[in-house]
């Protein structure tokens, strides 16, 4: 390791020969939902890494991408009545943001939607192909006859066959834990449509994951690549045999269509892994990078993928298979970590412990997770709980109190006394240089992802330094006309220190190291000389405490309003979208006493399905064929019986007696009443 650059800029890469060449992913967050608190451990975890080596001058690259293919994100997409592209587009963009504003720096954010991806995907497969290692095989599956789709088993629901819970996914119950095959559930419904699914045959292509089991225990026998506890999952998994992996997909599917297969697609976690690469080599062609260098077999760079313990089957098993199918590299090794709890339990909407990105940074500072978060990680795979009153004191008695305490108290004496400028020597060489040479344990700590260790060192050093101000009370001494000299030696000497801490943090803080390099007018580099007759800037608070009843509006689930009679503004009801709608089909729904479904077309590609309540007052053959006023841009909304895409208008005191509008002759369906 050589050479140190200064982490802002003007930031260097420093070409030397003996950088190293690193290249880094986190887990690729599904293009469907919000990032929250406990995908953040990840984020930080891994971008603290990443800044740290930067700051030792290696030439290191951070990717990442959204995860966008599957059946959930079709799905998502068409109950939102919009193409899935526009779904991913619009995600990519929120996680993007809540990822800047944690200071969560990528080289390159991605999608898997992507053309080099789909170009990757398709080489890998063809690789896997020509070794002999894509099989096929018939499988049955439910099949949802009303959707025409194969189902995936979280798509199933019904009563569990062990103890009889309703409602129950069609792999596991949540009540007894019970694991089942979705055709064991007692009355399936398909949750996509509400319709009773059926059993059907398709052809599906799998990877022979057996054949490259000794390549497998090969690479994982390096101590370096995997933690002792996931090398021992993995021994269970070889001893109960590798099984052959799904990788098709039945059409429709929002994926890549396989090259050679039409109507099947990849299924997602064929293409996701993949997503690194694509990602990285969408980074490679924009800043002329040599992704061979990165990916070739005989590749000297390293590549260090961050994941939870629930995708380690995915990155230490298939994704090397892969790899090595197609005479690429494989990972120099995997760093799992474990789940974030909440105040001792797993996060909870209801508890209001499911904490989103964007509410925690509507109330709180990120840095204070970054902090928090750093403070307790270590490199195993133990879940990490985020206990919120320990938080609170935490960030406010090591960040507040201790860190910005010993330039809060110095500063200002330099900026009056002394026209900003700091002592031309050290008062105190041998206590600095003690703070360097801390260096070594801490570089360690980082590289280990011992975060933990670190800030406990650090801390510690921090302590030693705000002694060194209590024992030399510069409060005191400038209050004596002859202890001028002293007086800015004493609080140089304790910017100094300051300056070796928060260069220190820098990875963990890079948004408060920022304002440091400001203040001091200094980059914050590993190691500095210190700064010797240099002037400073005017102190700027640097941190605020947190403060409790900041986590309290956090947590605090949104208060709902009594309802009270309101008028609505005409600008909200302008936005109804209300159109004339031709009931194309209407039906009973079995098991619902008063909901008949009714087919809709409003004028789009694509007809609607909504329920309507009004079994008692109309017969389905009463309805096809009519038209009706419908709320066209209304949430889609999960009910028992599948999704409601919009609702019907409809007026009376109920019962028999609810009346459809019906528009004048002259309607066609789509029009919009205005
Ligand atoms: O588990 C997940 O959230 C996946 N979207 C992670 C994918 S990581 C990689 F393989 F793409
Ligand atoms: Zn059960």
């Amino acid at each position: 390791m050589v050479g140190f650059a200064p982490l802002y800029p003007p930031y260097k890469v420093i070409t030397d020969s003996s950088v190293r060449k690193i290249l880094v992913t986190s887990a690729l967050p599904y293009a469907n939902g919000s990032i929250h608190i406990g995908h953040l451990v990840e984020y930080i975890q891994t971008d603290i890494w990443v800044r740290f080596q930067k700051l030792r001058g290696n030439e290191c690259y951070y990717v990442c991408a959204d995860d966008a293919h599957g059946t959930p994100i079709m799905l998502r997409a068409q109950q939102a009545g919009i193409a899935p592209e526009e779904l991913i587009a619009g995600f990519n963009a929120e996680h993007q943001a809540d990822f800047r504003e944690f200071a969560i720096e990528f080289d390159n954010y991605y999608s898997t939607h992507s053309s080099e991806n789909r170009v990757l995907a398709g080489q890998i497969y063809q690789s896997l192909k020509d070794g002999g290692h894509i099989i096929s095989r018939t499988i049955s599956q439910a099949y949802d006859p009303e959707k025409q789709m194969f189902l995936p088993d979280r798509f199933v629901r019904g009563e569990c066959p062990k103890c009889g819970a309703k409602d129950q996914y069609g792999d596991n119950c949540e009540s007894c834990g019970a694991t089942y095959n979705p055709t064991d559930l007692k009355n399936p419904i398909s949750a996509v449509s509400g319709a009773t699914p059926i059993e059907k045959d398709s052809e599906h292509f799998f990877v022979n994951l057996s054949d490259f089991e000794t390549m497998l225990q090969e690479w994982m026998s390096d101590s370096n690549v995997l933690h002792p506890a996931v090398k021992h999952k993995l021994n269970e998994w070889f001893e109960s045999g590798l099984q052959a992996w799904d990788i098709s997909r039945d059409a429709p599917y929002f994926g890549f269509e396989i090259p050679d297969q039409p109507g099947k697609y990849f299924y997602v976690w064929l293409d996701a892994p993949v997503g690194y690469m694509a990602s990285f080599q969408n980074l490679c062609n924009r800043e002329n990078i040599d992704f061979n260098e990165f990916w070739s077999a005989d590749s000297e760079a390293e590549l260090y993928h961050f994941i939870g313990k629930d995708i380690v089957y995915f990155h230490s098993l298939f994704w090397p298979a892969m790899l090595t199918a197609a005479g690429f590299r494989k990972p120099t090794a995997i760093f799992v970590h474990g789940f974030l709890t909440v105040d001792g339990q797993k996060m909870s909407k209801s508890r209001g412990t499911f904490i989103n990105a964007r509410t925690y940074l509507d109330n709180l500072d990120p840095e204070y997770l970054r902090y928090y978060f750093a403070a307790k990680l270590g490199n195993g795979v133990d879940d990490l709980d985020l206990n919120l009153d320990d938080f609170i004191q935490r960030v406010n008695s090591d960040l507040v109190g201790k860190i910005v305490n010993i330039a809060s108290r110095c500063s200002g004496f330099i900026t009056k006394r002394f026209d900003g400028k700091l002592a031309a020597s050290l008062a105190d060489s041998e206590l600095y240089q003690f703070f360097l040479d801390k260096e070594t344990v801490i570089a360690s700590a980082y590289e280990n992802r011992e975060y933990n260790k670190l800030v406990r060192e650090i801390m510690a050093l921090a302590d030693r330094a705000n002694q060194y101000v209590d024992q030399y009370k510069p409060w005191v001494m400038a209050k004596q006309a002859d202890k001028e000299v002293e007086l800015q030696a004493v609080c140089s000497q304790a910017l100094n220190l300051f300056r070796v801490l928060m260069s220190y943090l820098s990875p963990i803080l890079p948004l408060m190291a920022s304002k440091v390099e400001d203040f001091l007018a200094a980059a914050l580099i590993w190691k500095p000389e210190p700064l010797l007759d240099h002037s400073i800037n005017k102190f700027k608070p640097l941190m605020k405490r947190v403060e409790q009843k900041q986590v309290d509006a956090m947590i605090k689930p949104k208060e709902t309003k009594e309802a009270e009679p309101e008028f609505l503004d005409y600008e909200d009801f302008a936005k109804v979208d209300l159109r004339i709608a031709h009931i194309v089909k209407a039906e009973h729904v079995e098991g619902a006493a008063k909901l008949l479904r009714l087919t809709l077309d409003v004028g789009e590609e694509k007809t609607r399905n909504v329920f309507a309540g009004i079994k008692d007052a109309y017969t389905p053959e009463e309805l096809t064929g009519r038209f009706t006023l419908m709320v066209a841009n209304l949430k889609p909304r999960k009910m028992r019986f599948g999704f409601s895409e919009g609702m019907v208008l409809a007026a009376g005191p109920g019962k028999k007696e609810i009346f459809l509008l019906q528009p004048d002759d002259g309607a066609k369906a789509g029009m919009r009443v205005k």
